[in-house]
């Protein structure tokens, strides 16, 4: 889908984000001839700069966080050229540079501002923009993680947007619905027939969703604040099981597609009360000390203020669904900082043959499994039952049906802002989050929260670079089932 000719304003311009995520994902699109040098990126905060000292900063950051493989000297020398800067503290408006000269009054120009902030400067820039006529009804505003830190605060964020943008024209990004393998999930599932007759209770015996990562929490001040639950769980996870568990939408329309997340998070059986502590482990890592390697724990990590914090750094749970679909169907949940490999992926386990005929068979039937792994390696695999090649009679032996992307497509993986900042441009909001989506979410995470911070058992520690603590082995086992791990 071609891409309008736009003005992006980006609110935060000296940040981390900014330099990391917006202009590396800007420039492949720009690379790949996805827009010209008639579109624009108007870089704002508060530091006085020139147009060319952030050009610079853009140059900088094509270097430090794009690979060298694609860095193109000429195409960079254009890309820089597009941006330029004003200064603007909204505290102080009567101060601020002249936003409004760099912006176009055409139409058919686009106009977003993406608010790469703290949400507390959500709704002064919100009503700046309004003050100072910058506003349009056509205009975009993107806003990012954190949305608050539970129903409450979320919903204030979001009415400070409100005051000024329509919901049409929010665009509340999750990263993890920019990711390739995502995406997949929906091409899988409803441009295949194959998986949906079975994607139900009647053939499906569970589903894991696993997002572990080998990095530590690092001494990121956010983190301690937030947790495991809220920083993966209440957004990235949720959205994942929406996915996996939505009824088939009717279009790819915005609402058609968020209406059914709507329903399945609408469906979650509340944890509540003595369910959290039956259904849900939070852990903490350790650090490790060996001959070769030492890893902090999180402990070392903090602060001397923030010592003895109990912000768990790892998560596993089990949900449920209660619809028709998937009634008596778990969804375990796993996520964790400093785990033993950075991988995420989907672990669909299919119910056991009913009967079996191998008697006298090497090896019992397995059940199957499909397996979506969104990172590192991205791939879909299905596990299924074979006989091992050879005269000797029946051997029964699990292989994966594997598809690898890599070996598969030639083309380099996307990064997920490469999609949602154009996204953005082309007015399409289908990969983007709904207000109500995100309160409910929160609805369905706060009594975890408050039920532990209520508890006086702090999380259990694990070691880093395992797979969390003995509590989330012992979540699944205690129901006969085991955690997915790729040894084939
Ligand atoms: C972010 C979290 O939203 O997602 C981080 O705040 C986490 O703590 C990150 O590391 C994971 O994203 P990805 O794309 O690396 O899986």
């Amino acid at each position: 889908i071609p891409v309008p000719t736009f003005d992006y304003v980006v609110f935060g311009a000296t940040g981390d984000l900014t330099k990391r995520k917006l202009i590396p994902a800007l420039y492949h699109r720009f690379l790949d001839g996805q827009f010209d040098d008639e579109c624009r990126i108007i870089g704002v905060s508060r530091s006085k700069l020139s147009d060319a000292d952030f050009q610079a900063a853009a140059r900088d950051a094509v270097i430090q966080f794009v690979e060298k493989d694609y860095q193109d000297e000429k195409v960079i020398d254009r890309f820089v050229k597009i941006f330029s800067y004003v200064a603007v503290d909204v505290s102080k408006p009567e101060e601020a540079g002249d936003l409004g000269k760099k912006l176009r009054e055409d139409p058919k120009v686009v106009r977003a501002f993406y608010l790469a902030v703290a949400p507390d400067l959500f709704e002064p820039i919100a009503e700046y923009l309004a003050k100072k006529k910058y506003y349009r009804r056509d205009a975009r505003v993107v806003i990012e993680k954190p949305l608050g830190h539970d129903l409450l605060s979320s919903m204030e964020i979001n009415d400070g947007v409100a005051k000024i943008f329509k919901e049409d024209q929010v665009y509340r990004i999750d990263h993890y619905l920019g990711k390739e393998t995502v995406q997949n999930l929906l091409a899988l599932r409803f441009a295949n027939t194959l998986f949906e007759p079975i994607w139900n209770s009647a053939h499906i015996d569970h589903v894991q969703l696993t997002v572990a990562e080998s990095v530590g929490a690092g001494t990121r001040g956010y983190y301690d604040e937030s947790g495991a639950l809220r920083d993966m769980i209440q957004n990235h996870m949720l959205q994942l099981l929406c996915l996996v568990a939505m009824e088939p939408p009717a279009s790819d329309d915005a609402n058609a597609l968020r209406d059914e997340k709507l329903k399945v998070l609408r469906a979650l059986k509340p944890i509540v009360n003595g369910d959290v502590a039956k259904n849900t482990v939070r852990g903490q890592y350790k650090g490790v000390k060996s001959e070769t390697t030492a890893v902090a724990g999180y402990q070392d990590e903090l602060p001397e203020d923030k010592k003895g914090s109990r912000t768990e750094t790892f998560v596993a749970l089990k949900a449920e669904v209660e619809n028709w679909r998937w009634a008596g169907v778990p969804f375990y949940f796993r996520t964790g900082k400093r785990m033993a490999n950075r991988v995420s992926e989907i672990c669909i386990q299919f119910k056991p043959i009913p009967h079996s005929m191998f008697d006298h068979a090497e090896g019992a039937p397995k059940a199957n499994k499909l397996i979506i792994r969104l990172q590192p390696d991205e791939g879909v695999k299905l596990m299924m039952m074979i006989k091992d090649p050879g005269p000797g009679g029946m051997r029964l032996r699990e292989v994966p049906l594997n598809l690898s992307f890599a070996q598969t497509f030639s083309e380099r993986t996307p990064e997920a802002y490469e999609r949602l900042l154009l996204d953005v441009i082309r007015g399409s909001q289908t990969l983007f989050m709904r207000r109500d989506e995100l309160e409910e979410a929160w609805t369905w995470v706060d009594p975890i929260r408050e039920a532990w911070d209520r508890s006086s058992e702090p999380p259990q520690s694990y070691v880093a670079g395992t797979w969390g603590p003995s509590g989330a082995i012992a979540l699944i086992e205690r129901d006969g089932r085991t955690w997915y791990e790729d040894d084939i």
